[in-house]
């Protein structure tokens, strides 16, 4: 059986040190600061273990998964930075600490997002220098950007916003989550998949598995928004109440968003069979994800 709090916590200590490693060596002070501040205020480091988890359940090693481990932490961070600004969910606490804006202006902080974004596609190509990677770099980099893009992360926050105060179909709310959270998670899953060269069977078998999870893991972070308090959460709770956000529980209550993110937990989990692969580890990841109280 595995031990899934040690299998996170050694990988989060190879993740941390791999993003210290990564971290701007010249140019001015202030972005600089701001940028590892944000990085190295804690949070999960759900996506690149994620990454990684995937790479390992295929059949590759952990150095083979740790370059776009860092990237996809610098965009997810990139991501938090911005989605706190005080243009989109003006909010002041993030990992347990003031947010990047509150600590170094918006200017800085609008930067340091530019700066972690730009930096996890540097990453990339630099990993995709080293003979043999060149063309998982290019499937990575693909991933990636449309991960974080239009059709993406970006889109879904734009979505997000409008959504404020209205009272969307349930369509709309699932497409919110899977854009904003699920497409990132996804960029994670299938980016494992890539460095581990994965049989196409094995990769829809992720296909599915991430497609259940990352709503699943949205719902739940809604959930907590309600039900815990910044102190655990290391960001407001309450918040998207304030804001009006329509997401899952505001608009189906608790109850029914609690049993919907059970639900997909369990259609994830479902989806490994087919990977041909021990798929403790990443049902274990599934169930933290969802089964979590931060
Ligand atoms: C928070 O993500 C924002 C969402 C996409 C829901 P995490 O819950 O993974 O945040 P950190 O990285 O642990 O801070
Ligand atoms: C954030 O969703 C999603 C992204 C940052 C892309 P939320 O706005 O719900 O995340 P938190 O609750 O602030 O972490
Ligand atoms: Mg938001
Ligand atoms: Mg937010
Ligand atoms: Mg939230």
């Amino acid at each position: 059986m595995i031990d899934i709090d040690l299998y996170i916590e050694q990988k989060r200590s190879i993740i941390n040190q791999a993003i210290r490693r990564c971290l701007p060596q010249s140019g001015p002070t202030a972005v600089i600061d701001a940028f590892s501040y944000s990085l190295e205020a804690g949070g999960k480091r759900l996506r690149p273990i994620l990454a990684i988890a995937v790479a390992e359940t295929i059949g590759v090693e952990v150095s083979s998964a740790i370059d776009v481990a860092c990237a996809l932490e610098f965009i997810h961070t990139y991501s938090l930075i911005h989605d706190d600004l005080p243009a989109m969910d003006n909010s002041n606490l993030r990992r347990g600490k003031p947010t990047c804006h509150c600590v170094y202006g918006e200017a800085i902080a609008i930067l340091a997002g530019d700066a972690l974004l730009t930096r996890a596609f540097e990453i990339m190509a630099i990993y995709g220098m080293q003979e043999g990677r060149e063309k998982k770099a290019i499937r990575i980099i693909a991933e990636l950007a449309n991960a974080a893009g239009v059709a993406g992360m970006i889109g879904g926050q734009v979505l997000d916003i409008e959504a404020e105060g209205s009272v969307p179909a349930l369509a709309e709310i699932e497409r919110i989550a899977m854009l904003k959270t699920g497409a990132l998670l996804k960029a994670a899953i299938m980016s494992g998949a890539i460095v581990a060269d994965a049989s196409e069977k094995q990769q829809k078998s992720l296909v599915a598995y991430a497609d259940n999870i990352g709503p699943a893991f949205q719902i739940v972070d809604d959930l907590l928004d309600y039900e815990s308090t910044a102190e655990t959460l290391g960001k407001p709770a309450g918040a998207d109440e304030i804001r009006s956000k329509a997401n899952y529980p505001a608009l189906f209550g608790v109850i029914k968003a609690k049993i919907k993110a059970e639900e997909l937990y369990a259609l994830a989990v479902a989806s490994l069979e087919d990977l041909n692969r021990p798929t403790e580890l990443l049902g274990e990841l599934a169930r933290i994800m969802v089964y979590r109280n931060k």
